[in-house]
């Protein structure tokens, strides 16, 4: 199954890639969507889409609700994203990729389409982080938790106007800030892998993106903490109709992605901090992909080259 994901999100990344830098991001997010579903419909699973492209009404595929594979076989809930950082694939940035995670029925938070406010670390800080107290006391204990410096924390943020307050902390507290333009997908990731400079992801993102992440540090041994962040009561009326019981919760990684049956599955778009991006040349193209699994603990990166003859010319 881990293999049959990554033929997923390699198909999504290989669509998608042909507009990177085009400005069109909507023929790249159906590029991506339409190769992920035709992939998902070859294979023998019996999937259901609980974190997608939107409701029925808004999205035409991989909506949430939507039945993929041949139907057969255990059934299992299914957190996409095509293309994770739409922008970023059609402006030629980082961190665009497509993403998957999967998991038994009723595994993942059906979390609408709103914001989420989130702090994720790596391991070794996993038990220092309280969503429900001060930037600056997670920090503290996050620090002393890595034995570090203040001045060597690096934390990343999402570049927004709505950070401008978090950011003017961070920055008194004396620690190191990488603003990213888009992907804190990645970024929470970043948090959990060796080298890679990023020791916590602060701020709000998306709160879909927030359940990847989950899947994600749960099978890397990080956390994420999450609080769904409204804007308006139509977004409240929307949680509670798909589920969400209680609004003001503060979710921890194994209540946003439940259970030890985990998988994660992405593909690079563009060059990111996970991934490489997908590379075209005359004879095939390039993909890199990395694929957790919980349950054993692995983490696999796989490149794979598509070759576009089958032979020799
Ligand atoms: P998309 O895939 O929807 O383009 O999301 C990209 C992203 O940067 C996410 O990684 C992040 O969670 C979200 O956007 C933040 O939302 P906003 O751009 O509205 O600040």
């Amino acid at each position: 199954m881990a293999l049959e994901m990554v033929r997923v999100t390699e198909a999504a990344a290989l669509s998608c890639a042909q507009w990177m830098g085009r400005g069109d991001k909507d023929s790249a997010d159906r590029a991506a969507v339409e190769s992920m579903r035709e992939r998902f419909n070859a294979l023998d699973f019996n999937g259901t889409v609980v974190i997608g492209e939107g409701e029925r009404d808004e999205a035409p595929m991989l909506f949430i609700g939507e039945k993929v594979g041949k139907g057969t076989g255990k059934a299992m809930d299914i957190a996409l994203d095509p293309l994770e950082c739409t922008d970023s694939c059609a402006y030629g940035r980082p961190n665009a990729m497509s993403v998957v995670a999967l998991g038994p029925s009723g595994c993942f938070l059906h979390a609408p389409d709103t914001y989420m406010e989130k702090i994720a670390v790596g391991y070794q800080a996993r038990e220092a982080i309280d969503l429900n107290k001060p930037f600056e006391t997670n920090l503290q204990q996050i620090r002393e938790a890595k034995k570090m410096k203040m001045e060597e924390l690096t934390i990343a943020v999402l570049d927004r106007p709505r950070h401008n307050d978090l950011i003017a902390r961070i920055r008194k507290l004396g620690a190191r800030i990488r603003l990213i333009s888009d992907g804190d997908v990645s970024a929470a990731i970043a948090t959990a892998r060796p080298d890679t400079g990023v020791d916590v992801l602060m701020g709000i993102g998306g709160a879909p993106e927030g359940v990847l992440a989950a899947a994600a540090l749960r099978c890397l041994g990080g956390e994420i903490q999450g609080k769904l962040r409204f804007q308006n009561n139509e977004e409240r009326e929307r949680a509670t109709r798909m589920g969400v019981k209680d609004l003001d919760k503060t979710y921890k990684s194994d209540e946003l992605a439940m259970g030890h049956e985990l998988m994660f599955c992405a593909t690079g778009v563009t060059d990111g901090e996970l991934l490489d991006g997908v590379r075209f040349s005359r004879e095939g193209s390039n993909t890199h992909s990395v694929v957790m699994r919980l349950q054993t603990r692995t983490i696999r990166f796989i490149e794979t080259f598509h070759h576009y003859h089958s032979g020799p010319e």
